[in-house]
């Protein structure tokens, strides 16, 4: 019979550090709510408290930047009612939301095309980004009709027509200019794959995986997440 390695302690290699970005692919809403026989729409509500705790948590956690997967260029092609209780979720979240983070001190950013949303909701983010722009503690990146291959190629124009091509002028016209790089990437619901999020950004990121339905996921788990990221050892190709 084949013997198992016994696996050696692990030793923390890592700087100890925090992760200056984390980013969240928010999934299994829809699997929480199957689970409980409930509608789709009682797990993307729940999925906004998490999103209400997790943000908090970032704030107490004292994370610099957090991004949030919300909806992606290629969730358009879910059934139009899911569509408008997304987005209806996103109007009500905005407003009932907006006012407590500019409070505390968060600085709201929008990645992706969000201008193909409707007028209304363009206008209402638009508003919170203005009102929250000069706030400092956390930045608040939300990742709305998002799709990194979309993104790539809207900084690569933009970088051709300002003349050169090159790793950095592009990076200077992705969405997420002006964020610090991306540390760490989570993702929800137990998929192990980045469905169009972040590709660029994650070059050197490192990924960290739960079984946890997005509803469920906690500050604990977080915070778990934050501390395997500082027992990491990142290398950057380098020894
Ligand atoms: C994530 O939950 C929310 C969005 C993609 C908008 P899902 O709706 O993808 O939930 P599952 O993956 O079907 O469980
Ligand atoms: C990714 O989740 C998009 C968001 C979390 C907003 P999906 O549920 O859309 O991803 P796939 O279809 O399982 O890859
Ligand atoms: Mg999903």
């Amino acid at each position: 019979m084949a013997q198992v390695e016994p696996q050696p302690v692990r030793i923390a290699a890592g700087t100890g550090e925090m992760p200056r970005h984390v980013a969240i692919i928010m999934d299994g809403n829809g699997r929480w709510a199957k689970k409980r026989m409930l509608p789709r729409a009682m797990g993307h509500k729940r999925g906004v408290e998490t999103v209400r705790n997790i943000v908090r948590a970032a704030g107490e956690l004292g994370l610099e930047t957090l991004s949030l997967y919300a909806f992606s260029s290629e969730n358009w092609k879910r059934p139009e009612e899911e569509i408008n209780d997304l987005m209806a979720l996103m109007r009500d979240f905005i407003k009932s939301d907006f006012d407590t983070f500019a409070k505390n001190d968060v600085r709201l950013k929008i990645i992706g095309d969000y201008k193909a949303l409707s007028a209304d909701i363009v206008e209402i983010l638009e508003e919170s980004v203005a009102r929250t722009a000069k706030n400092s503690r956390t930045t608040l990146a939300v990742a709305l009709n998002y799709g990194s291959q979309d993104e790539m190629v809207r900084a690569a124009r933009a970088a051709a027509a300002q003349g050169e091509i090159s790793a950095s002028s592009i990076e200077a016209n992705l969405d997420t200019a002006g964020l610090p790089p991306l540390d760490l990437l989570i993702r929800t619901s137990g998929e192990q794959r980045l469905s169009n999020f972040m590709l660029w950004q994650a070059a050197y990121a490192e990924f960290w995986f739960t079984e946890t339905l997005w509803p469920d996921f906690s500050k604990d788990e977080l915070a778990a997440a934050l501390n395997e990221f500082a027992c990491r050892e990142r290398r950057y190709g380098g020894r």
